[in-house]
């Protein structure tokens, strides 16, 4: 699929749930979000049809978000579904990555490629003060079990406030030098005023070579992260609302007031 811009359109990212079981500073405010009710989001069915026709009509990579992805109940039940698919080229998952010790495995052998993992700092007192709860080790542990499981190339994603060269981010720099693998900075953003980056060792925020559409955990393909278009896929049907969210992508982002991290997984 091309858009009005000439850019290929080839990359789904399906956010399955806007649960998490962190609170990081950047994401979510201390008491959490108000949550979508679970009767509004969308079923494994329902997500697996999205995808079904999204890959027929060109896309070849899709990327399971959140909130935390691992903690939709079956999850890995979905991944199945969605590896059985014909023409996925790169099927990834973002996750914080504590719960990857129980999924690193099942989440392999279900067909799932690579993971991208979110870690800022390497110091354990500042890991739980920004992510309000988290305990870095199960971080670590969970890093090895995704190298154990196969899970390559895996990728680091560390929030900067404004340059890599700050002291949290060399640090987990270095950490992933020495054990093999990719960072990707992320300076932090926000929606509500538009505030936006491109990604240090990655695609994201560069308006001219996007390639993405994001479907919300209740069902609304959304085609620029920094803007309020979306096409309800409950209403329009699948392939309406890809093609209304390719026919209408932005030529780049602006601000998006509904918007969440927690509910469109960066
Ligand atoms: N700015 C930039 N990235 C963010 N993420 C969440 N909130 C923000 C924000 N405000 C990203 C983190 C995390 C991923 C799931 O979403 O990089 O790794
Ligand atoms: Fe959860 Fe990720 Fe948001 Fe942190 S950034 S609260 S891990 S969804």
């Amino acid at each position: 699929m091309y858009d009005k811009y000439n850019r290929k359109i080839n990359y789904l990212r399906i956010s399955v749930t806007d649960r998490c079981n962190l609170r990081c500073i950047y994401c979510m405010p201390a008491e959490g979000i108000k949550l979508i009710p679970h009767q509004e989001i969308l079923s494994f069915d329902e997500i697996f049809e999205v995808a079904k026709v999204a890959v027929s009509m060109g896309v070849d990579k899709i990327r399971i978000t959140g909130g935390e992805p691992l903690v939709r109940k079956d999850i890995i039940i979905l991944i199945k579904m969605i590896a059985s698919i014909e023409g996925i080229k790169d099927f990834g998952l973002t996750t914080n990555g504590i719960y990857l010790t129980k999924y690193a495995q099942q989440l392999a052998d279900a067909g799932l490629h690579r993971v991208n993992i979110s870690l800022d700092t390497m110091n354990p007192e500042k890991y739980k003060q920004i992510t309000r709860r988290g305990n870095i080790n199960d971080v670590f542990k969970g890093i090895e079990a995704a190298k154990k499981a196969g899970l390559n190339p895996i990728k680091i994603n560390c929030v900067i406030q404004e340059s890599s060269l700050e002291p949290d981010a060399q640090d987990v720099a270095n950490f992933c030098r020495q054990n093999d693998l990719k960072v990707r900075f992320i300076r932090e953003m926000d929606l509500e005023t538009g505030q936006f980056w491109r990604v240090q060792g990655g695609d994201g925020g560069e308006c001219k070579i996007c390639n993405r559409l994001r479907l919300t955990s209740n069902g609304k393909i959304r085609p620029c992260l920094f803007s309020d278009l979306e096409y309800d896929i409950r209403k329009l049907g699948a392939e309406k609302a890809i093609s209304l969210a390719v026919g209408n992508k932005p030529k780049s982002g602006t601000i998006s007031k509904k918007a969440k991290f927690s509910n469109i997984g960066g």
